[in-house]
């Protein structure tokens, strides 16, 4: 029986930053298909030396589906490989539906994000209590769109941590708009290519998010995170505190 046709989240770039689960994958592909406009080469490289690798820069959705489709059909163990996790901005739901209509079982293994791994090389929590408890992840809306209902505008106004993916071409707009609901002096963390060789990481005033980005010549690979949660403070959880009794740590 054909293995299920899989897509696998390549994570941030880092190869020690993959899943056991996305390595087991990508060991055992026979063809292994991926982005490689954002996945790193190095995890392209960890499938054997007998694997069929395909890039997809150059294709479009009509020419993947049968690269998809013909080896599940072939018995070949097909890979997907996508940037991140695969549930944000991967483009994966429309190769999904196809595989479902053609009755092609398939697997998705989830990735660290770049919001995560921006997150964990600032040494950082999103959600500190007392600060701020929610993340927003999302993108300005450019060529794409977003629907009316999560405008920029709208999230902002919320206050937290809003990671914005897919941006920085926009980020002249970007930051007059965010500067409507956050002080000028919000830190704005900005990563380009996190966790490859060449990361570049930064936290600026949200007032300097633009022009930083300019100066950087940042367009692609990189991800903004602005948030109240990035001031250094002693803010502590609840959850640790000697007075706070749960399940786990009834009352001592
Ligand atoms: C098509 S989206 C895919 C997002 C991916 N699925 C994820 O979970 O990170 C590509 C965008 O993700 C962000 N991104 C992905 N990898 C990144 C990295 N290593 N450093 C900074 N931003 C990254 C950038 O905003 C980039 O334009």
């Amino acid at each position: 029986m054909s293995s299920p046709v899989c897509f696998v989240g390549a994570g941030p770039g880092a190869p020690d930053l993959l899943t056991l689960r996305a390595a087991d994958r990508l060991r055992h592909a026979d063809r292994l298909i991926w982005t490689d406009s954002l996945v790193s080469p190095a995890i392209a490289e960890l499938v054997p030396a007998k694997c069929e690798r395909i890039r997809t820069s150059h294709l479009t959705l009509e020419d993947v589906l049968p690269l998809l489709i013909e080896g599940y059909r072939t018995g070949l163990r097909v890979v997907r490989l996508h940037d991140g996790d695969p549930a944000l901005y991967s483009a994966i739901n429309e190769q999904i539906c196809t595989l479902n209509d053609e009755g092609i079982p398939l697997e998705v293994v989830p990735g660290v994000s770049a919001y995560q791994a921006a997150a964990a090389a600032l040494e950082r929590e999103l959600t500190v209590p007392g600060v701020v408890q929610t993340i927003v992840l999302s993108r300005a809306g450019g060529r794409t769109g977003v629907p009316e209902r999560e405008q920029l505008e709208r999230l902002a106004s919320i206050g937290a941590s809003l990671c914005l993916y897919l941006s920085a071409r926009h980020v002249e707009e970007v930051q007059q708009m965010l500067l409507h609901h956050y002080p000028d002096d919000t830190p704005v963390a900005i990563g380009h290519r996190v966790s490859w060789p060449d990361q570049w990481l930064t936290i600026v005033p949200l007032r300097e998010m633009a022009q930083t980005s300019r100066e950087r010549s940042l367009i692609r690979t990189t991800l903004y995170i602005i948030s109240p949660a990035l001031v250094p403070g002693p803010e502590r959880s609840r959850l640790y505190s000697p007075d706070h009794v749960h399940l786990f740590r009834p009352n001592r």
